[in-house]
């Protein structure tokens, strides 16, 4: 419950990501003015950047109820059928992972996105004919982490297509704030923005990293978050100066160490260091490559000069 009050319920609470959600804004009222479902919104990008908040967001503002599902959850075409056809006018429909629906079930999103309508097979066989049913008019939200996931026929049925971007230090300072602020816990200016810059980017990661924090301040100090609290913390929890964590270091030291800085193929770095091929593509590459410590090449991943500095290694003449 009180996880859930942390996130903000209206846009105009919603801090960052200034662009979807200007155009989002207009979208909504839009669609508001005509009495008409918004379109289909497909939100993409790393976790954590507020695809869920930002749905949740987006069915507050339309004034409509919010049905909340994933890809993997729906198993089967009826299972689909069953979510859809208990929807109201202008409802919103969330699927989350929308990348993992199988084939089966995406067939019967493609004429519910398109035309409202559910296609039923009745009978088997030669005598077997479809039954369309109407549905209401509503709005689908997918989220994925990456867009490129999603087949082409579904992707194409968006009207409107969203990157999330990385939050910048002030934007995630501000949200370390309002958070400390919901949580009743005092901060140092000083020491919020400590938090966000080692936040990767990521509010997610700033409301868990604030979290422990408060943990540290309430038992070792006198329960005020300041700047020696928040440093003797991530020195704990093994969070560095940048917010790289014991799994992003695991993963520059094999790249580094065991591959002379790469190129080197994403399944190899992987099993070296024991972690899922999909979380570090979708979780850990994606912040490596955008502060500029990795790269992508056609052989492979390659630590950059950059990296090895970070890490205090030896940086050999061959590193980008
Ligand atoms: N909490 C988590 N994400 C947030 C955001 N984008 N704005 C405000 N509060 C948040």
């Amino acid at each position: 419950v009180m996880e859930y009050s942390l996130r903000p319920r209206y846009l105009a609470e919603y801090i960052g990501q200034t662009q979807a959600k200007n155009n989002l804004k207009i979208y909504i009222d839009a669609a508001k003015m005509r009495k008409e479902a918004l379109d289909h919104v497909l939100l993409y990008g790393p976790p954590g950047l507020g695809k869920t908040t930002l749905s949740n967001i987006i069915a507050n503002e339309l004034g409509v109820n919010i049905r909340t599902t994933s890809g993997p959850a729906i198993e089967r075409p009826g299972d689909l059928a069953a979510i859809l056809s208990n929807l109201q006018e202008g409802d919103v429909l969330f699927i989350d992972e929308i990348h993992r629906l199988n084939r089966t079930v995406e067939e019967v999103l493609y004429p519910a996105m398109e035309d409202y309508a559910l296609d039923i097979i009745i009978g088997k066989g030669p005598s077997a004919r479809t039954v369309r049913l109407d549905l209401p008019a509503f709005t689908l939200i997918g989220a994925t982490t990456r867009a490129g996931l999603l087949s082409a026929p579904l992707r194409d049925r968006f009207g409107v297509i969203s990157r999330l971007e990385y939050y910048t230090i002030e934007e995630l300072t501000f949200i370390v704030s309002r958070t400390a602020d919901i949580l009743q816990v005092q901060i140092i200016g000083e020491a919020a923005r400590e938090i966000g810059m080692r936040s990767r980017g990521t509010p997610r990661i700033a409301n868990r990293l604030l979290k422990r924090v408060r943990d540290f301040a309430q038992v070792k100090g006198d329960g005020i978050i300041t700047m020696d609290i928040v440093n003797d913390a991530l020195i704990s929890i093994q969070v560095d100066h940048l917010g790289l964590d014991e799994i992003d270091h695991k993963m520059l030291r094999a790249i580094i160490l065991s591959f002379k800085g790469g190129p080197v193929g994403l399944d190899t770095i992987a099993a070296t260091i024991g972690e899922e091929s999909q979380t570090i593509e979708d979780v850990y590459e994606p912040y490596l490559l955008q502060i500029g410590f990795l790269q992508r090449t056609p052989r492979g991943r390659m630590a950059t000069h950059t990296a090895y500095q970070h890490l205090g290694l030896p940086i050999p003449k061959s590193s980008p």
